[in-house]
Formats: structure tokens, C-alpha cells, sequence
């Protein structure tokens, strides 16, 4: 889908965020989304904000698991991802804390793998993540699958991409700063989900998207494995589309 304004993309994401929580909340169950961070969904974040205080939207019933995390990170800092979702949506909506799942970056070296496994092990229990929120890196990742993540991979430890580590060095005031690696959910976690929106702006973004959407898929360009989901949507602005 190719949007003239990207806020009319966010807009569109957010209502069919909204309509799930509403249909789950109508047969009394919970709705499971996975959630990104970067600069692209936080127009999605505040639009559900808004609804959440104007309309009333209600997130009792809603689960979330985030992508990934820096690694090491404490959660406290500047740039942790677990920050950032308090910051630019948690904190102003009603999820309820024990509902809310994100990897923890702040866990010894000796216990990442079996963390790693309890986070699978939570989305299972959870019953699978009904929609995935992505954004695109311009590595190709989705979550940190950077290049090289095979189809079939699950949350686990990954060293960052250079290009990755790059486009972060200005959150980290320089690429030294960037830490190496990550935990993220794995390429086959995320084909797991029943529905998937991939959302991309601006003409940075270009080249890859026309990668992930064009070229076959292959583990150069993770996200190009949505190619074989049944029910995977990019939402593009003009920009991003423009290749
Ligand atoms: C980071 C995140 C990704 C995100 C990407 C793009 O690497 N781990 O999940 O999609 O950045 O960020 P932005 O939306 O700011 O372009």
C-alpha cells in the first residue's frame, strides 16, 4: 500500500491495530501484537495514544512483544528500547506491566541463550502474536536480522550489521559507542504471526524495500522472506516506494 502522507499511513496502521484489540475485546480475549522501535512506527504509537484518550480505546486486554534490544543495555539508559516504549507509548496507555514483554539487554553473557528460549516460550504461552508492527533497516533487517539470518531462526544473540550500527551512531553520540550485538526475534518468529505490516518512509529506504519486494527471497535481506507469508503488508510512502 503507498501512501501520498505518511500520516495517513500511521493512521491506517493504528485503526487496524484498534480493530483487532476491539474484535478481541468483543469474545473476551487478549490481542497479541509484536511491536518495533525506530523512528517510522512512533507515528502509529501517538495516533493509538490519541485514541486511547479521546475515543476511549482500551489496552487491558492487550499483549506485546517487542523485537529486540541492544545487548549488553540497561534498560535505563538513553537508548535502550525498553525506554524508548515506555517513553513513546507504554506510559501513556492502560497495558497492563506483566502484559508487556520486550528482551532484556541487561542479563549476564551466561544466561542471554536461555532467556532467548523463555521469551519463545512466553510468546507460546501468550498463543502466537496475532499482528506484527515492522520497520525495515537499510541492511534489510526486520527486528536485528541482519544479513545472513536464516528463515528458520528464533530469538537469539546477533552481532549488528555495519550499516546498522551507522544509522545508530547518532542515538549513541558515535558508532564506538554502538554496542556489537543484540537479541532479537528470529526471522522464523516472525513468520509465525498470523498478520505482519511492514511500514517504511522516506527515500532512504528505497533501494532495500525494493530489494525485500522485488528480488527472491534470500537471507541477504531478511525482510524480503515476507514474500512468503500469506498475510504480510508493506506500508510505504511515495518516498519509500520511489525505486
Ligand atoms: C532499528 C530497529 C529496527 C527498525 C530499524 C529502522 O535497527 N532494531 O526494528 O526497524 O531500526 O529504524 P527507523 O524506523 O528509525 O528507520
Amino acid at each position: 500500500l503507498i501512501f501520498d502522507d505518511p500520516a495517513e499511513m500511521a493512521h491506517r496502521v493504528a485503526r487496524r491495530i484498534a480493530t483487532l484489540i476491539e474484535e478481541r475485546q468483543a469474545v473476551d480475549q487478549q490481542a497479541v501484537l509484536g511491536l518495533p522501535t525506530g523512528s517510522t512506527p512512533i507515528g502509529v504509537y501517538q495516533e493509538l495514544i490519541r485514541m486511547h484518550r479521546e475515543d476511549g480505546l482500551d489496552f487491558s486486554n492487550v499483549v506485546t512483544f517487542n523485537l529486540d534490544e541492544y545487548y549488553p543495555m540497561d534498560p535505563s539508559s538513553l537508548q535502550s528500547y525498553h525506554r524508548f516504549m515506555d517513553e513513546n507509548f507504554f506510559n501513556h496507555v492502560n497495558i497492563p506491566a506483566d502484559q508487556i514483554h520486550i528482551p532484556r539487554g541487561d542479563i549476564p553473557p551466561d544466561a542471554v541463550e536461555r532467556h532467548c528460549v523463555e521469551y519463545e516460550h512466553e510468546i507460546e504461552k501468550a498463543g502466537g502474536i496475532d499482528l506484527m508492527l515492522l520497520g525495515i533497516g537499510r541492511s534489510g533487517h526486520v527486528g536485528f536480522n541482519e544479513p545472513g539470518s536464516g528463515r528458520q531462526t528464533r530469538t537469539r544473540q546477533v552481532i549488528l550489521d555495519e550499516i546498522t550500527r551507522k544509522d545508530a551512531a547518532s542515538d549513541f553520540f558515535g558508532e564506538a559507542n554502538v554496542p556489537q550485538e543484540a537479541i532479537t526475534m528470529g526471522v522464523g518468529t516472525i513468520l509465525d504471526c498470523d498478520e505482519i505490516v511492514l511500514m517504511a518512509t522516506g527515500e532512504h529506504k528505497a533501494p532495500i524495500v525494493k530489494r525485500a519486494v522485488e528480488k527472491p527471497p534470500s537471507r541477504e535481506v531478511t525482510a524480503s522472506y515476507l514474500q512468503d507469508h500469506p498475510n504480510a503488508t508493506f506500508y510505504l510512502d511515495r518516498a519509500a516506494a520511489g525505486e
